[in-house]
Order: C-alpha cells, then sequence, then structure tokens
C-alpha cells in the first residue's frame, strides 16, 4: 500500500506511486501482456493504492488501446482516480496518425481532436490532468506558447481540470508557467540519467510534481553494480531501488512505473516501504 501522497494540482490528492499504462499496448516492441492480464494489473494497482494513472489515447498499437482498456478495466471510476493524459507530439507507431495536412499534432485542431479523443476512450466529460507533449520537435518550427495557449483555452472551456507539460527543456518550463498554472512536468528522469536535476528543483520550489517517465529504466532497465549491491542488502529487486531513490530524491516526485505483469506491478508498489538509508544513497551518488 502506498502511504505517501501529493495534492497535483493543489487540489488532487494521490498516492505518490502512480502506474503508467504504455507498456499495456506493447510499446515499441509489440510485448505486451494479454487482455485480461492488462486487465488485472490496472484492477490490482487500483486495490493496491494507486490513484494516479498516466496514459495517452495514443498509447494504441494493433487495435491495443490504453484507455479502452482503462475504462473496461476501471469504470465507473473511483471518486479519487486521476488519470493523467497527454496530447501534442505523437508517437511514431501509434494507430492514431495525424491528417495528411499536419506534421505535429500541435495544431489547435490536432490538440482538439487529441483532448475529445482521450474523453471519449476514457468515458469522461471532463480530463483531470492533461500534459502538452512536445516530443523531440524542432523548435523553432513548433514554439510551445501556441499549443499551450490552445491548451489553456480548452481547459476554460470546462474540458481540462490541470495542466502539465512533457519533454520540456528549463526555458520552456519557465516560458510556461508565465502562459497556465503547471500542474507538472513529465520528463526522462532515473537513478542513472539525472540531465534532469535542475528542473526536478525548479518544480519542487515552484510546488510542482515532476513526474519522470522510464523510471525504472523504460526499454533499457537500469543495471548497476552499486544498485544491485544496495538491493541485496535491502533483499530487494534492482528496480524497487530506483523507484526508492526517485522517491527519497524529492517530495514531489511521482511515480509511474508501467508494466504488464502483476508480480512486477506489486513489486513496484511496494517499493514505497523500501526506505534508503543515508550510506544508500550515498552509495547511489
Ligand atoms: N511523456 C513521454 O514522452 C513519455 C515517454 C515514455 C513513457 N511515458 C509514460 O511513463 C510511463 C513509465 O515509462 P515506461 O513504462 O516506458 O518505463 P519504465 O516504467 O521505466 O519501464 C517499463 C519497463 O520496465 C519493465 N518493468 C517494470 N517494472 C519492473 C520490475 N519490477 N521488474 C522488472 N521489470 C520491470 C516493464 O516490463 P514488464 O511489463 O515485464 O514489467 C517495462 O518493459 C509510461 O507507462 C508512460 O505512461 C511518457
Amino acid at each position: 500500500m502506498t502511504t505517501e501522497r501529493w495534492a497535483l494540482g493543489g487540489d488532487l490528492s494521490v498516492a505518490r506511486v502512480g502506474y503508467g499504462a504504455m507498456k499495456l499496448t506493447g510499446w515499441p516492441s509489440g510485448d505486451r501482456p494479454g487482455r485480461e492480464t492488462a486487465l488485472a494489473v490496472l484492477r490490482r494497482a487500483v486495490e493496491l493504492g494507486v490513484n494516479h494513472i498516466d496514459t495517452s489515447h495514443y498509447y494504441a498499437r494493433d487495435g491495443v488501446a490504453a484507455n479502452e482498456l482503462i475504462r473496461e478495466a476501471l469504470h465507473p471510476y473511483p471518486d479519487d482516480l486521476v488519470i493523467v493524459t497527454k496530447v501534442g507530439a505523437l508517437v511514431e507507431g501509434s494507430d492514431i496518425a495525424l491528417p495528411a495536412a499536419e506534421k505535429t499534432g500541435l495544431t489547435p485542431d490536432g490538440l482538439r481532436r487529441g483532448v475529445e479523443a482521450n474523453l471519449r476512450s476514457l468515458g469522461v466529460d471532463r480530463l483531470n490532468v492533461v500534459n502538452l507533449r512536445m516530443g523531440d520537435l524542432d523548435r523553432s518550427e513548433t514554439p510551445l506558447a501556441p499549443p499551450l495557449e490552445t491548451l489553456l483555452a480548452l481547459r476554460e472551456e470546462g474540458l481540462i481540470r490541470h495542466l502539465g507539460v512533457s519533454n520540456v527543456t528549463a526555458a520552456e518550463f519557465e516560458q510556461a508557467r508565465t502562459i497556465a498554472p503547471i500542474a507538472c512536468v513529465q520528463n526522462l528522469y532515473n537513478v542513472s540519467q539525472r540531465d534532469d536535476d535542475p528542473m526536478v528543483d525548479a518544480c519542487a520550489e515552484a510546488g510542482i510534481a515532476y513526474v519522470p517517465f522510464f523510471p525504472v529504466g523504460g526499454f533499457q532497465p537500469i543495471t548497476a553494480g552499486r544498485l544491485e549491491a544496495v538491493a541485496a542488502r535491502h533483499r530487494a529487486t534492482v528496480p524497487q531501488v530506483a523507484l526508492a531513490w526517485l522517491l527519497a530524491r524529492s517530495p514531489n516526485i511521482l511515480l509511474i512505473p508501467g508494466t504488464g505483469s502483476l508480480d512486477h506491478l506489486e513489486e513496484n508498489i511496494a517499493a514505497a516501504a523500501l526506505t534508503l538509508s543515508p550510506e544508500d544513497l550515498a552509495e547511489l551518488g
């Protein structure tokens, strides 16, 4: 059971250990759980206290869509369940394709389509949190301000409760904050990839959640002798140490590890109970 909490956007209380739904669609290799296992993973996550699920309408591959699985497994949703979605730069290989005339998904039409697709597929009238995903698009052609202003307008229409940003630089984060209230930042960060350290601290300073993607390494599982040594001392696993390190790193970090395995899900949630000692943390650098 996860006990520590964070108020996402100031009013959505979430357990710090959440769940990322991308793996249910087999990104990017096609390796994914069967439908019944995927539904069981989602239901078990909620049973174990997870109330923050990260997803997107474009997590859809070969006809398997994360939002559709979430809806099937969990609708009608528990009152306290916070589903965070994203729109913007799509991922290559998604079942969701751009119209021929659009290059990025960041046009006003593309963003509205994305928000409406998330509302429809999740079966809700308003999205709790929508991240604007900038991806690795060329920023000289696609600056952050226009799409964020579009999402702000959709929020003012009542379709979105809170906004976040994803795959952003420090400068973009600062700019985003001048345009709209920002509830969270979702960037690449984990115990072995710490380029975003200053962003973690900037978010903490501003009372904004930092939600790292690839918390256990994503497509390249984290392996390091020092992690293994710490894991052995605690009779824990390397992914658990990686997650416990993130929890210890800063109170504004929220975890959304992805898995299609019930065993890994339980292991990841149990990481909340793993307290790393000052010696462990020093060893992990
Ligand atoms: N904003 C963005 O651009 C962006 C990009 C990527 C991801 N995301 C979000 O971030 C979430 C997390 O990222 P992610 O799922 O790609 O990376 P991740 O959570 O670091 O790693 C997931 C991978 O690690 C394995 N894994 C998870 N727990 C494990 C455990 N206890 N032991 C062994 N293996 C384990 C999973 O395989 P098994 O199925 O075998 O457990 C899966 O292949 C995603 O679900 C998605 O919601 C956002």
